[in-house]
C-alpha cells in the first residue's frame, strides 16, 4: 500500500486537482471532508459526531478522523495506492497515519502542497458552488456552469456548502493556519514535500504531479 497526500488550506484546490489527478491514474480517492459530508446527509455514525464541528469551521476530534481513516484503510488491496485528500489535517494525524500505512505494509511515498495565496483561497470558496445530485465542482468566476444554477453534466442543482460562508471560511482558514500549516515543515524534514502551485489551471497542476509521481 502507498500513500501520496495532497497538503492545502482549504480552497487550495485539493478536491479539483484531485479529480484531475484520478482521471490519469489508478489511485484511490480518500477525501475525510467528502466521507464525513456523505456521512452527515446519511446520518452515519461519523457525520453525527462530525457535524457539529464541520459547522463552525473546526477540525474534528483526531480519535474520530483516524477510526474512520482506518477503516477506511481495511480490506483493500496491498498494492492499493491513496490519494489523501484532507487527511492529515494534524501532527497526531500524521503519526496516525505513519501507523495505519505501516500496519498495511506501506508508506506515505509523496506528499504535495498546494501553494496558494489567501485572497484567492478566499474567493474561490466565496464563489464555490457544488452539484446536489453529482457533487460536481463550479465556480461562479472560475469554472462557471453554461446555465446559472444548473449542472452542466447532470441538469442537478447547484448549492453554497454550508461551511463556505463568510465567517466560516475566515474561521477554517485560522484553524488551517494553527493546525496543519505545521504539516509542511514535518514533512519536507522527511524529504517527502513537493510544492505546486496551485494558481494556475489545475489539469497543469495534476500533470505537475502525475510527473513527480513518475520520476
Ligand atoms: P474538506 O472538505 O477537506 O474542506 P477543506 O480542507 O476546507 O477544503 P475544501 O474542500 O474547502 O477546498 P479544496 O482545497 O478541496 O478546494 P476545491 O478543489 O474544492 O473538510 C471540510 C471539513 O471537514 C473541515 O472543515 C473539518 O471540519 C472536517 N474535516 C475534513 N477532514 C478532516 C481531518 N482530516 N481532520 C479533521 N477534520 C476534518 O476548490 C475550491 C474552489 O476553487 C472551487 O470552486 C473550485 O472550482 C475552485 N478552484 C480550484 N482550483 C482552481 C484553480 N486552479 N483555478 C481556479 N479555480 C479553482
Amino acid at each position: 500500500m502507498r500513500g501520496i497526500v495532497l497538503l492545502g488550506a482549504p480552497g487550495a484546490g485539493k478536491g479539483t486537482i484531485s479529480q484531475c489527478v484520478l482521471a490519469n491514474s489508478n489511485l484511490t480517492h480518500l477525501s475525510t471532508g467528502d466521507i464525513l459530508r456523505h456521512g452527515v446527509k446519511t446520518g452515519s455514525k461519523f457525520g453525527r459526531a462530525a457535524e457539529g464541528y464541520m459547522k463552525q469551521g473546526q477540525l474534528v476530534p483526531d480519535d474520530i478522523i483516524l477510526e474512520l481513516v482506518e477503516s477506511e484503510l481495511d480490506d483493500v488491496s496491498r498494492d492499493t495506492t491513496f490519494l489523501f485528500d484532507g487527511f492529515p489535517r494534524t501532527p497526531p494525524q500524521v503519526k496516525g497515519l505513519d501507523a495505519a500505512m505501516d500496519h498495511h505494509g506501506g508508506s506515505v511515498t509523496h506528499v504535495f502542497y498546494l501553494d496558494t495565496p489567501r485572497e484567492i483561497l478566499i474567493s474561490r470558496l466565496s464563489g464555490r458552488r457544488l452539484c446536489k445530485q453529482c457533487g460536481a465542482g463550479y465556480h461562479l468566476t472560475n469554472i462557471p456552469p453554461k446555465k446559472p444554477g444548473i449542472c452542466d453534466a447532470c441538469g442537478g442543482q447547484l448549492y453554497q456548502r454550508p461551511d463556505d460562508s463568510e465567517e466560516t471560511i475566515i474561521k477554517r482558514l485560522d484553524v488551517y493556519k494553527a493546525q496543519t500549516e505545521s504539516l509542511i515543515a514535518i514533512y519536507d524534514l522527511r524529504g517527502l514535500l513537493l510544492r505546486i502551485n496551485s494558481n494556475q489551471d489545475p489539469g497543469k497542476a495534476a500533470n505537475e504531479i502525475l510527473t513527480m509521481m513518475a520520476s
